[in-house]
């Protein structure tokens, strides 16, 4: 993780990138912070302030070079260093994530899947193998370093130990369950349901 940026700053600069991503040739060369607040409903300052993090600095009067900056935050968020994950539970949801192509958008690709159904084991799920949870130990000399959890609340904890143990240093959780993160690795938690709970509390 960049060791200098706050990591509210740096969840919001996938979202400036998807922004100018998305914005064509016709929107022209130049791109102000005012201009990218408004559009994503933001304070100016904020973006601003982000911005500089990743070196994208601004033009007095007509802002930044769009491609310019559209390359310094994927210089920043490491998009051009491939980068391979894998997923522990070929289920429902892991099936789903297999076949989803937006993490390559990152320099991200999701190399292959474990799963402890023999039944799955062995598969392929998009294009992606699926094998026996006996492989995971060799993990540490395929060198992979991030993985994605979508087993069930109970396997949770044991298959984050295990990626542990097989070098994972990142873990992208799924499974509704705080983790407890071994020496050395770093989890994040995606809950929709939770989210959701949050939002319809707001209406
Ligand atoms: P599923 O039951 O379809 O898939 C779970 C898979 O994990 C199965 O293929 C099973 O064989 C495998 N598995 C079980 N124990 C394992 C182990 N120790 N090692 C390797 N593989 C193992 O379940 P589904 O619907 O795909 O959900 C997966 C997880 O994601 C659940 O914890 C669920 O609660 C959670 N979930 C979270 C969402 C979110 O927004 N965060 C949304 C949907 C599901």
């Amino acid at each position: 993780m960049k060791k200098d940026i706050p990591e509210i700053s740096l969840q919001r600069l996938p979202v400036y990138l998807n922004y100018l991503r998305s914005l064509s040739g016709d929107d022209g060369k130049y791109i102000s912070s005012g201009a990218i607040a408004a559009a994503l409903g933001m304070g100016e300052v904020l973006v601003r302030k982000d911005l500089a993090y990743t070196s994208g600095v601004g033009r007095p009067k007509v802002g930044y070079v769009r491609e310019e900056l559209i390359a310094a935050l994927e210089d920043y968020l490491g998009c051009n260093i491939k980068k391979q994950a894998v997923l522990v539970g070929a289920g429902e949801l892991g099936r789903a994530l297999l076949a989803y192509g937006g993490f390559e958008k990152y320099g991200i690709s999701i190399a292959c899947a474990f799963d402890s159904d023999p039944e799955k084991a062995g598969s392929i799920v998009a294009g992606k193998p699926v094998r026996p949870v006996s492989e995971l130990p060799g993990l540490a000399e395929e060198g992979i370093k991030l993985a994605i959890v979508a087993v069930p609340a109970s396997a949770a904890q044991s298959v984050c130990m295990e990626l542990a143990r097989d070098g994972v240093k990142a873990i992208l959780n799924f499974a509704p369950v705080r983790l407890k993160a071994p020496d050395g690795v770093v989890i994040r938690d995606i809950d929709v349901a939770a989210n959701l709970a949050v939002l319809s509390n707001m209406l």
